[in-house]
């Protein structure tokens, strides 16, 4: 089978082009990785962009579509519109003229703002509170009208933090990072108490290249992917206090309080995904707990020497 991954020289795509044993990519940066059997290295955002994704997915069976601007904390709405969204209309586009029956969306916990309910299920109500969790609601949007109209079978799927020791950012490079500067003390953002779900980038890879069995033609059919549970940023610091070796009574944590206990505008304070949609249909988090993927991660960027 031919596959085609946007965002496939990111983090989480290239474990997916890994799992697949190979696959085209679409991205704004060059990949050398030997998994990648042919590469359009264009703008997505831009309408110019389209011929090349359209020639690229000819004939592939799939398209994983990830490529985006993964930052929650960038507030600015023009680059989430127009690479979140517009440029998710143009993979569409191309996923329409050029056939391709199969799409795999990824989606994000945002898209569920501030949810009173958690474990959150897929059909709670959809009400972000940052752009990008808006402009991953209106991609799902579109992504189920194009399902639709041209009998695509899509699948969107709400992922939870994942970390991963080849991960470019997140909260763990922040922490180690300024352990590393200064062993004595750890700013953390926010009142400390934030609380999130994190796994694992293997199990996540795994689930997208599943969620090809997954949905049913003609719909985009959400699920959320995450761990079994949520882990707060206090324990998160204290454990890469751990793993890095340092003495826990000799590390001050400083939280900044941020805004009303938020690491910055938008940052979902409490997110925990139910997974239980996921689970029925096979996929179950190998590292099953938020505090076991953190600290695998931890390892792993300490070993990487990132
Ligand atoms: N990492 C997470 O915790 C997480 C959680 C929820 C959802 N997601 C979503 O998963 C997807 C992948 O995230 P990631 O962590 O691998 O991020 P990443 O930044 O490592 O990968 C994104 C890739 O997209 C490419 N890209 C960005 N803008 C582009 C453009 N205009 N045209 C072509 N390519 C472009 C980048 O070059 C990069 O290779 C994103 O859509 C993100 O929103 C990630």
């Amino acid at each position: 089978m031919d596959y085609l991954i946007t965002g496939g020289s990111g983090f989480i795509g290239r474990h997916i082009l890994k799992q697949l044993g190979g696959a085209a990519i679409v991205d704004i940066v060059k990949s050398s990785d030997p998994n990648v059997r042919e590469q359009a290295n264009v703008d997505i955002a831009s309408e110019s962009s389209l011929e090349e994704i359209e020639r690229i997915s000819k004939g592939k069976q799939a398209i994983f579509h990830l490529a985006a601007n993964p930052e929650v904390r960038v507030g600015d709405p023009n680059v989430h519109i127009s690479v979140g969204l517009v440029g998710t209309y143009h993979v569409l586009e191309a996923a329409r003229k050029a056939d391709v029956p199969n799409f795999v969306f990824a989606s994000s916990s945002t898209v569920y703002g501030d949810a009173a309910l958690t474990p959150t299920p897929e059909d709670y109500p959809l009400a972000p509170i940052s752009t990008y969790g808006a402009m991953k609601v209106a991609s799902e949007a579109l992504i189920s009208a194009y399902a639709s109209y041209y009998g695509i079978k899509a699948v969107s799927l709400r992922l939870a933090n994942v970390v991963g020791g080849d991960a470019p950012r997140g909260v763990l490079h922040d922490f180690i990072g300024k352990l590393r500067s200064n062993p004595n003390e750890l700013e953390v953002l926010g009142d400390g108490t934030q609380t999130k779900s994190y796994f694992h980038v293997d199990d996540c890879a795994r689930g997208f290249v599943m969620a090809l069995n997954w949905g049913k033609k003609g719909k985009n059919t959400a699920y959320n992917l995450g761990a079994v549970d949520a882990i707060d940023v206090i324990s998160i610091a204290k454990i890469t206090i751990e793993e890095m070796g340092l003495n826990p009574s000799q590390v001050q944590i400083r939280t900044t309080g941020g805004l009303d206990g938020r690491g910055w505008m938008g940052d979902v304070k409490y997110a925990w995904l139910s997974i239980e949609k996921a689970k029925r249909d096979g996929w179950i988090p190998t590292i099953k707990t938020s505090e076991e993927a953190v600290r695998k991660a931890v390892r792993e960027i300490l070993e990487l020497g990132a």
